[in-house]
């Protein structure tokens, strides 16, 4: 569904004849405005956008033909309702012919209006679901590292990965456990003019500070105790194409200001050379910490920091994009079905809401593993919410509470964890509270609560909460 209230603009020539229609579908819950004529109608449309336009087909300053077919033109996904006083057969095919979702004679009742606007709005819906799985797959198809999802946000990380793909600036990804950070880094890597050398990837976390340097730069023969034989570095190893230098925070200040310099100009000394070695390497970097933060606190130097933050790009935790959850789903569904030889085709009902109304603190690679078990586990046609055993959010609170942290990072991740699971059923109960008491009413549940129309929607929509879609006995 769209995810603002939907938009109708209605043009006739009468304005009693607009403001009627802007009461009747006021009380569906649509966002309703009119102009007077068509030259007026087709200036508001280039403002500002509208899914529905009920238009009127005679009238002086440019009449409803002309608006539908520039609005065909110009903007092929809002549907247009003509609605005339001079009903004829062969107006109605020529409006039906130029693109107009349906053909309404005056007079009309107020359910047959609400009923046609209801009907254009489902078909809108699904012309526009058909329109985004063709453009999902074609730009999959370009993209070797498949990165699935359909969300505004995961949309702008991969509008953000084809701008920068093709440069050579350095890049780096950051967001929560799991969230995508390498996947990403992939992509970049394999959408760029380097796409056909090496990637190298290098876990900075597991390296301590003497190997990670000697592994980046190389050493010379005899540079320290144990080095019989010259080594080169990864940088040289690397040379025209990616290092991917994952989980930065754990470099030493000594790294940084190494990694700083070679940044500068591409050139390096392997430890105990005296000859530089100059390279033609993209870095991407990768981070879950704030790294601003450690800034402050001293662990990381400013000036590193400022110099690879020149192409962030953040990966929104798998909660704040939630309707990428099925999608991802179905994609590791179809690799664990061909890994373990299954056949399984989808999921129930009630295992799809549990996967997409759990928060996903381990991120993508939660969903990854337990979508894995839940294939090992499934016996039947689909995943049940019996394969789903970990998945819960009610019963998760109590688990967290219960959890004994072991460090102090993870005390501040279940303190805000609880803290927000809290917050939201609270809301969710209090949304759910209001509209129950009036009838589904947004703007008067809303008015006796005392909130503003657009917040309680703003609610209503981060909860998931669906309003059943009926014409009221009131209207
Ligand atoms: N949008 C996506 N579509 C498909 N698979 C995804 C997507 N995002 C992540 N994955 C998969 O989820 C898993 C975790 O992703 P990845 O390793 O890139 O995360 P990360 O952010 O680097 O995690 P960490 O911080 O723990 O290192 C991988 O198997 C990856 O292929
Ligand atoms: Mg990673």
């Amino acid at each position: 569904m769209a995810i603002h209230d939907p938009r109708i603009l209605i043009v006739d020539d009468e304005p009693a004849i607009c403001r009627n229609c802007v009461i009747i579908l006021t009380k569906m819950d649509y966002e309703v405005k009119y102009a007077l004529n068509g030259y007026d109608a087709l200036k508001m449309l280039e403002a500002e956008p509208f899914d529905v336009v009920v238009t009127d087909l005679k009238m002086s300053n440019l009449g409803g033909m002309e608006v539908l077919r520039r609005l065909k033109e110009t903007h092929p996904e809002t549907m247009v309702i003509v609605i005339t006083g001079y009903a004829s057969v062969s107006s109605a095919v020529e409006v039906m012919k130029m693109g107009a979702f349906d053909y309404l004679p005056k007079p009309f009742t107020p359910h047959e209006l609400r009923s046609v606007v209801h009907q254009s709005l489902v078909e809108r819906e699904m012309l526009l679901q058909n329109q985004r799985l063709m453009q999902k797959k074609v730009r999959l198809k370009s993209f070797s590292h498949q990165l699935i999802g359909d969300s505004p946000k995961i949309k702008k990380v991969v509008s953000m990965v084809q701008k920068v793909a093709p440069t050579d600036s350095t890049v780096l990804v950051y967001g929560e456990s799991g969230t995508g950070k390498e996947l990403i880094s992939r992509a970049v890597h394999a959408n760029s003019t380097r796409k056909d050398k090496v990637f190298f990837a290098v876990d900075c976390g597991t390296l301590s500070d003497n190997l990670l340097e000697s592994e980046l730069f190389g050493h010379a023969k005899g540079a320290f105790t144990g080095a019989h034989t010259l080594k080169e570095g990864i940088f040289k190893l690397a040379d025209g194409g990616t290092v991917f230098l994952d989980e930065i925070s754990n470099i030493s200040i000594n790294v940084q200001s190494k990694l700083l310099r070679f940044l500068e100009n591409r050139e390096f000394l392997p430890l105990g050379s005296t000859v530089n070695q100059k390279v033609d390497v993209r870095l991407i970097f990768a981070t879950n910490k704030d790294l601003k933060d450690m800034v402050a606190q001293g662990f990381f130097r400013e000036d590193f920091y400022y110099r690879i933050f020149v192409y962030p790009i953040m990966v929104p935790p798998l909660r704040e994009r939630k309707t990428d959850i099925l999608p991802i789903s179905y994609h590791f569904l179809k690799q664990f079905n061909q890994s373990f030889g299954k056949r399984i085709s989808g999921f129930e009902d009630t295992a799809v809401t549990r996967l997409t109304e759990y928060d996903w603190p381990g991120n993508v690679r939660q969903l990854r593993n337990v979508i894995e078990r839940a294939v090992i586990l499934c016996e039947g046609d689909q995943i049940t919410l019996k394969e789903l055993p970990l998945v819960g959010d009610v019963a998760d609170i109590e688990q967290l509470i219960d959890h004994i942290p072991s460090t102090n990072d993870e005390l501040k991740r279940i303190k805000k964890e609880i803290r927000r699971r809290a917050v939201a059923k609270v809301e969710k109960n209090f949304v759910m509270n209001a509209l129950m008491k009036n009838n589904w009413n947004v703007t008067r549940a809303a008015e006796k609560v005392g909130l503003q129309r657009t917040n309680f929607q703003s609610l209503i929509k981060k909860h998931h909460i669906k309003i059943p879609r009926h014409p009221r006995s009131d209207s």
